[in-house]
């Protein structure tokens, strides 16, 4: 779809959810979850944590965010040694997401690819133009199987191009903080309408939430063609179900 079509889209429906609020205060009903959410379904016990560095962790959750078999996301810090890190003083931290995922539905392996196929792992001390440490290529494994999976992905990454180094790091996961709350689903909460639309959820709700997860990687235009048309329908779906409410008014 044309840029022009989109923000035309996105004005009608910013429109539409407006008057969906309004009707709805009239009514005294919320717009439970119009979206339907599978973190809901998911048993917990079964999901795997992966983490990652390869950027602004902005960026790096909306990569992750849309991928199929990702449950939830969360920005944070990893790999350095400050306990404690914070966004003004992280220390020797990289800016990382923790990706939680079903291991039924997408494997570490997958994971990987999408990590390569995500950022430039040649680019020295830095990611586009978000320059420094913080911003450097880290995959981090847990067990050894992790570990093999990374290195063997590694040299396929460098023996596509020996012109230049892939400066990836991997390392053991150590541990993981979980970055401060207007850090995490950045791209989503740059787009109150989609906020709206999921019902206006609470911080904590929406940072376990993987309907949010998804939509902040739609919000960054960072999910694939299928997820993203599936998005849009159900936008579209839920923006016609609101029109009539309107006329009510
Ligand atoms: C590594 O994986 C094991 C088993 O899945 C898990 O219990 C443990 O918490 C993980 N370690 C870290 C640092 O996440």
């Amino acid at each position: 779809m044309a840029v022009s079509g989109r923000n035309a889209i996105i004005q009608l429906l910013t429109l539409a959810l407006l008057a969906i609020s309004v009707a709805n205060q009239a009514l005294g009903i919320r717009i439970a979850d119009p979206i339907s959410d599978p973190s809901r379904d998911a048993s917990d016990q079964a999901l795997k944590i992966a983490v990652f560095a390869l950027g602004s962790f902005w960026r790096s959750e909306a990569v992750f965010g849309c991928v199929n078999g990702v449950i939830r996301t969360t920005a944070g810090y990893s790999g350095g040694s400050k306990s404690n890190p914070e966004y003004r003083s992280l220390g020797d931290h990289a800016e990382s997401v923790q990706v939680e995922y079903d291991p039924r539905v997408i494997s570490f392996r997958r994971l990987l690819e999408v990590f390569w196929s995500s950022h430039d792992s040649r680019q020295v001390f830095g990611q586009g133009p978000d320059v420094g440490n913080q911003y450097r290529s880290i995959i981090f494994t847990n067990g050894t199987e992790e570990a093999r999976l990374a290195a063997v992905s590694k040299e396929k990454e460098q023996l596509r191009s020996r012109i230049s180094i892939v400066t990836t790091q991997i390392q053991q996961l150590v541990a993981f903080y979980p970055a401060e709350p207007e850090h995490q689903k950045f791209e989503l909460k740059r787009r109150p309408f989609l906020l709206q639309l999921m019902g206006n959820l609470p911080e904590d709700e929406l940072e376990r939430s993987s309907l949010a997860a998804k939509l902040n990687g739609y919000a960054a235009e960072l999910c694939p063609p299928k997820i993203r048309n599936q998005i849009d329908a159900k936008i579209n779906q839920i923006v016609r179900k609101g029109w009539p409410v309107l006329k009510d008014v």
